[in-house]
């Protein structure tokens, strides 16, 4: 049994409604998220299982956060995983961050952000539930320019999971959470309009256009 991790309070990176996450405290690419202590586990062990079942069919993204490992540590469970960077080192700010400055040019980033990524989740057949503000960062890789990161979310609860087999099945799934939700996700924001519209059409009209039309 390896000697638990020490999380100290000047470790602490964000604290979101679950969890708290932490610094890892060797290593500067990683952070180690424990549950608050009135938090349910059941959504730290359905996000264990659905990244092992990634891992398991060698599905990986870069729009997504890889969970490492799973950890004890002095504040109870610890999962640990790749901590979103900047270019120059810094944390990665999340989609909140960016869209609280109501500026003009952040919120198309945004808008165009989303967009890319509802696509990528949906190509690849990653499913996910609470794709709210805070949990999708944009992770600046050059001068204006970002690739989205999904940090938590991500994961299902099906009993029987054929929508992880059955990508059409993974997908309309994909696409009924995000058209049910996205109005109560970004409704304090001016960009509000622009990223109920996602996904958007391809702009050349090929055969693939209509692909993520809803049913
Ligand atoms: N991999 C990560 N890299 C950088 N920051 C992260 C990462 N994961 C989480 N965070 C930050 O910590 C906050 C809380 O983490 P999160 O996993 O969303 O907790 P909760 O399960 O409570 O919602 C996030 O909103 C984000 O600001
Ligand atoms: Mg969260």
């Amino acid at each position: 049994m390896p000697e638990p991790l020490q999380l100290t309070p000047d470790m602490l990176l964000s604290s979101g409604s679950n969890r708290q996450c932490y610094y890892h405290p060797y290593n500067d690419n990683l952070c180690v998220k424990v549950l608050h202590n009135d938090s349910p586990a059941k959504t730290q062990t359905r996000e264990i299982n659905y990244f092992r079942l990634l891992k398991r069919r060698k599905i990986s993204s870069p729009m997504v956060a890889d969970l490492v490992e799973v950890v004890p540590t002095n504040r109870g469970t610890g999962v640990v995983f790749e901590l979103v960077r900047d270019i120059d080192g810094q944390v990665a700010k999340t989609v909140g961050h960016y869209l609280r400055k109501e500026d003009t040019f952040f919120n198309r980033i945004v808008v165009d952000k989303l967009d890319e990524l509802i696509k990528h989740l949906l190509q690849k057949n990653i499913i996910f539930r609470d794709l709210i503000t805070e949990n999708v960062m944009l992770r600046r890789t050059g001068t204006n320019k970002y690739t989205p990161v999904v940090v938590d979310g991500i994961g299902h609860n099906d009993f029987i999971p054929l929508c992880d087999y059955i990508t059409a099945l993974g997908q309309r799934k994909n696409l009924r959470k995000w058209n049910r939700e996205k109005y109560n996700w970004f409704n304090d924001y001016s960009v509000r309009d622009e990223i109920i519209k996602i996904p958007k059409p391809a702009r050349d009209s090929g055969p693939n256009t209509k692909a993520f039309i809803v049913t």
